[in-house]
């Protein structure tokens, strides 16, 4: 039986370039959805599937990263001082999420180069990566179902999404046969194919459950698109030794990595919340009536 996953690891070095100038003086990470940033949702799924060992990849500049899931014991002596309980028991629920650790990726050189920084911290167990610009809101459904495949079945699971043709050149592609309901086997990933060269119309999204092995495949291939290591080139280089399966699932994702999907992110995720939502529908049907939108 394969060794239960222990560590999240959450790639969060990169410059957010695609949210420059919000971006410029702070972690894209930490950008709020509502009243929480990114980040939070990502560990708090983590969480929520039973993994509290997170390891956060950073770079310079990253450090309210930490101080945001670390103890403040000013602030929470100031709250409890003031008889501000509800927010003490948030900020004191957030220090206490998870284990957080950091290492430091220091030079942009890909999402697999960020990912072989966890090598030693991980160490020989399978382990789960989530990438912050996916958003998923579904009680940790997915990393759940993927932590359950893979201990089914060993190897390691990429979870993956039907996509339109336009779309799949933002994502990673891979060429799969089917082994039951909601798994297939992945033979080969392109990453980022154009359209008539994709394999297959499924796109690699944001959540990893990775075998060991993934750290010596990472460190045996070359730089591919980009210029960048890349976690899909060793994905495929690790299907040849032992199985890499998708998990497809088709619900729950929000994507927070542009402006415009963040956006979209922040409207969907308020209109599911009581505290917000009837509002903001009532407003969002206004602003549709005065604007003539429909
Ligand atoms: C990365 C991966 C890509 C994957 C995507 C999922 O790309 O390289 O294979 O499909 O994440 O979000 P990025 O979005 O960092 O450019």
């Amino acid at each position: 039986m394969p060794a239960r996953v222990r560590t999240a690891v959450i790639p969060a070095a990169g410059l957010g370039t695609r949210f420059l100038p919000a971006t410029k003086a702070q972690p894209k990470e930490m950008l709020p959805v509502l009243d929480r940033p990114a980040i939070e949702y990502v560990v708090e799924e983590a969480a929520a599937a039973g993994i509290d060992d997170v390891l956060i990849v950073t770079s310079r500049g990253k450090h309210a990263i930490e101080d945001h899931f670390d103890h403040m014991p000013e602030l929470e002596a100031e709250l409890e001082r003031k008889g501000k309980s509800e927010a003490l028991e948030r900020v004191v629920a957030l220090a206490e999420l998870a284990r957080v650790h950091t290492v430091r990726q220091a030079e942009p050189r890909g999402l697999g180069h960020a990912v072989s920084m966890a090598a030693d911290h991980v160490g020989d167990a399978p382990f789960a990566v989530l990438l912050p610009d996916d958003l998923m809101v579904d009680d940790a459904a997915l990393l759940r179902g993927m932590l359950a495949a893979q201990a089914e079945h060993g190897g390691s699971v990429v979870a993956l999404k039907r996509v339109a043709p336009e779309e799949i050149s933002a994502y990673g592609c891979p060429r799969v046969e089917p082994v039951d309901e909601s798994l297939v086997r992945i033979f080969e990933v392109v990453e980022k194919p154009e359209p008539e060269e994709a394999p297959s119309d499924l796109a690699v999204t944001g959540r990893y459950v990775l075998s060991p092995g993934i750290f010596d495949a990472l460190a045996n291939v070359t730089p591919g698109k980009g210029g960048e290591i890349q976690l899909t080139d060793a994905l495929e280089l690790l299907g040849k030794t032992e199985p890499v399966y998708g998990w497809v699932f088709t619900e729950g994702r929000h994507d927070v990595g542009t402006p415009l999907d963040h956006l979209r992110a922040s409207i969907e995720l308020a209109l599911d919340r009581d505290d917000l939502g009837p509002e903001l529908g009532a407003f969002l049907a206004d602003v549709v009536r005065r604007r003539d939108l429909r």
